[in-house]
């Protein structure tokens, strides 16, 4: 028997994050340990915390676990630990150890999808240094899986959302579309070439972005994921206290991304997405519409969000592109706060 894991799914992903409206009301309630050791909480809306061991050295430690986003259980496994491992990225750390998470319908599917989840899981975090000593697995519908993991990094040298400064540029490093493009394939109205593009990308580590990252001094940098990239851009500005303008028509998209957008295939959580945005958000009024919706577009193990000072941006995107991540570019900028954190143009 094929396993099929997208039949058993509504929302697979970063997709089906809770909306950032709820997550900020609940947040409310979670008492913030005090600890001179804590170098980055949830106070900033950053991709992990950071916990300071000594002068030389602080652990950032991360979790994101979620419902397939495709079919196979192996590619499945593959892009859950690629996008776990890339919050330890988007601040600038060494991915070093992780553990398992997985809910797991043991009744519903064979053990050998399972397995085959976990070897994807596996290998993945291999390909990024990371090795899995261990977890714990619920035995729960619908199947879930990601991992914990805690990387090393400078005190010094932690990249957060609080960086950025006025006069940034600001970089993406992989195009936008993997919620569109999913939700088309359920559909079936979106390219095999799109689907499989849409793959590559979710399975793509952020490692080589954070290696650049790391050797410019970035002090300002995200993931975008769930909240899409608007939504990501908007935690930026507030964390950074910055007015942030996006210029959607220089932000690369997957395929055939806009036309499927443009047949309406926008997935729910895009909208949850704009919810949490839009009293925040400036929309110039000859924003096109289609561009508007894949700003908000919840993205599976997306790209890097790199604020880039010093005028530096030429020279660190040619050198993303080097590395691999050739959709790279320039696609906005950092002002000082003016009134609304985000501007769409
Ligand atoms: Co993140
Ligand atoms: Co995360
Ligand atoms: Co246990």
């Amino acid at each position: 028997m094929k396993i099929d894991l997208l039949k058993m799914v509504e929302n697979g992903g970063c997709s089906a994050k809770i909306s950032p409206v709820q997550l900020e009301e609940m947040l409310k309630f979670l008492p913030l340990p005090e600890d001179p050791n804590i170098l980055v909480n949830i106070d900033t809306r950053d991709d992990a915390g950071v916990y300071k061991v000594n002068e030389q050295l602080a652990l950032v430690f991360t979790t994101d676990f979620f419902p397939p986003v495709c079919s196979d259980p192996y590619e499945f496994g593959q892009i859950a630990a690629a996008n776990s491992i890339s919050d330890v990225y988007a601040m600038g750390g060494t991915p070093v150890i992780a553990l398992n998470i997985m809910m797991f319908p043991s009744a519903k599917l064979p053990v050998e999808a399972y397995g085959d989840i976990l070897k994807g899981g596996s290998d993945k975090a291999s390909e990024a240094g990371t090795r899995i000593i261990g977890g714990h697995t619920i035995d729960d519908f619908t199947p879930k899986y990601g991992l914990a993991v805690i990387g090393y990094i400078h005190p010094d040298k932690i990249i957060t959302n609080s960086g950025a400064k006025p006069g940034d540029c600001l970089i993406l490093t992989k195009p936008l579309g993997t919620g569109v493009i999913l939700a088309g394939q359920r559909l079936n109205i979106a390219a095999d070439s799109d689907v499989n593009e849409a793959l590559r990308l979710m399975k793509l580590l952020n490692k080589s972005g954070a290696e650049v990252m790391v050797k410019y001094n970035i002090r300002g940098a995200t993931d975008i994921t769930g909240f899409g990239l608007a939504g990501h851009s908007l935690k930026m500005a507030k964390a950074s206290s910055v007015s942030i303008t996006l210029n959607m028509n220089r932000v690369p998209l997957i395929g055939n991304t806009y036309a499927l957008i443009d047949q309406g295939c926008i997935p729910g959580a895009a909208f949850r997405n704009l919810d949490y945005a839009e009293k925040d958000t400036v929309f110039d009024p000859d924003l096109d519409y289609n561009l508007k919706m894949a700003a908000f577009d919840a993205q599976t193990s997306g790209g890097l969000l790199i604020s880039v000072p010093g005028r530096k941006e030429k020279e660190l995107l040619l050198e993303l592109k080097n590395s691999g991540l050739t959709s790279s570019a320039v696609i906005g900028n950092v002002s000082d706060f003016n009134g609304k954190a985000l501007l769409l143009i």
